[in-house]
């Protein structure tokens, strides 16, 4: 007989469903059994017997009401089994419930940054309770950079002794866009206000670009990548990330009026692109830790001409990574978003776990 191990996944949206396909696709001498499929936050498919779910079905099977946590945990228990809980959601109150899965010995694979970004005594709280005898292992690649492998390659440096010296890089697949667009090695005159809108147009923004524009999400992606290298960071909002919206447009209600009123805005941005292209440096929206400079940071960044980050194309990421071993930067650089790439990320991990955990 093959060895197994059981799988609960909670989402099926773009990503959980490009997903749910690679994994039934999967040729590998480990079975998984999908025994709980949370389609949305009120449909879900699981039987009381962990009969398997049909992965070539389930998008037309009749559900049941979703599981609460406590109750999912007492059903992947029940099951006497190793188990990979796979959170395909952006939902907090999921990530919270992480360090209770982990000690339980459920082991998490996820994109969910919720949990990894927050309050430092949850990031302890998780990574304690996976190291106990027992626990759940815990893996979370696309959090940063979606499938690139990012956060891996930078474990493997730390654990094996590495010193990190400065880590630089474009988190947003959106501001990456922008900046690209914005801020080119040629004169140009294109608009920031102009460029915000064909990137929302593009279906590149959030609904209120003012989600993206905000830097929180380089922020977040900023914290898990200081943590793995040993800075303690507290929070993503406990060091400086500069925000792209102007002050008088952060209280308005719509997204659209705040379109509206963004070119008004447009001459002071225009004036740091011309001086930096005075320089020839181009502008792109960077996330920073400095160990030198013990410091973490978010904001605009000014780079030469033929620098990697000035090269940059579509709505990539990069990331460049400066150790003691590698003085001359490590540099990953591909889509940094995707419902194909990121669940590629998380399909990874979850074999990886399933390597160590199934039998
Ligand atoms: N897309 C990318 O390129 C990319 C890249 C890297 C990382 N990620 C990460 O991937 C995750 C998913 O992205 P997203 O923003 O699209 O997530 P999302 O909108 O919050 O997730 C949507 C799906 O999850 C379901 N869901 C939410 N809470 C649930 C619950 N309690 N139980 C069961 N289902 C639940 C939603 O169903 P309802 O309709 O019922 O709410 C919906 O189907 C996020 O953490 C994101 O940051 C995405
Ligand atoms: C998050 O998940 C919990 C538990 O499944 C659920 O009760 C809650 O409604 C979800 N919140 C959102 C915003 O989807
Ligand atoms: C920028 O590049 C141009 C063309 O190569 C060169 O003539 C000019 O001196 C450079 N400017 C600065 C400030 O380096």
């Amino acid at each position: 007989m093959s060895k197994s191990v059981n799988v609960a996944i909670i989402g099926s949206g773009v990503v959980g469903s490009a997903f749910i396909s690679q994994l039934n696709g999967l040729k590998t001498a480990i079975k998984y059994n999908v025994v709980y499929l949370a389609k949305t936050s009120s449909e879900a498919l699981y039987s009381s017997d962990y009969q398997s779910v049909d992965l070539s079905s389930y998008k037309t099977s009749a559900t049941k009401p979703t599981l609460g946590l406590d109750e999912l945990l007492k059903f992947l228990q029940g099951a006497k089994k190793a188990t990979i809980l796979v959170d395909n959601t952006s939902n907090a109150s999921i990530a919270d419930y992480y360090p209770t899965f982990i000690k339980a010995g459920i082991s998490i694979a996820t994109p969910n940054k919720k949990a990894f970004s927050s309050d430092l005594k949850t990031w302890n709280e998780i990574f304690a309770n996976s190291a106990v005898p027992g626990a759940g292992l815990v893996a979370h690649e696309a959090t940063v950079g979606a499938g690139l492998p990012i956060i891996g390659p930078l474990r493997d440096l730390i654990t094996t002794g590495d010193k990190v010296d400065k880590i630089e890089g474009i988190f947003s697949g959106t501001l990456s866009y922008i900046f690209n667009e914005f801020s080119t090695t040629e004169k140009s005159d294109v608009k920031f206000s102009d460029v915000v809108k064909v990137a929302k147009k593009l279906g590149y923004t959030e609904p209120d670009p003012r989600d993206d524009l905000n830097g929180l999400d380089v922020a977040r992606k900023v914290t898990i990548l200081a943590r793995i290298s040993g800075f303690e960071v507290e929070s993503p909002t406990s060091f400086p990330v500069e925000s792209l919206i102007p002050k008088e447009l952060e209280g308005i209600e719509s997204a659209a009026e705040f379109l509206e009123k963004l070119p008004n805005y447009d001459a002071d941005i225009q004036k740091i692109k011309d001086e930096a292209f005075a320089e020839n440096k181009t502008l792109r929206f960077v996330g920073q830790v400095d160990f030198k400079a013990n410091k973490v940071s978010v904001g605009i960044g000014k780079y030469p001409f033929d620098h990697p980050f000035s090269a940059l194309k579509g709505s990539d990421n990069v990331i460049s990574i400066k150790t003691e071993r590698y003085p001359n930067p490590l540099i990953v650089q591909g889509a940094g978003a995707g419902s194909e790439v990121t669940a590629h990320g998380v399909l990874a991990d979850t074999i990886k776990i399933a390597e160590r955990i199934a039998n």
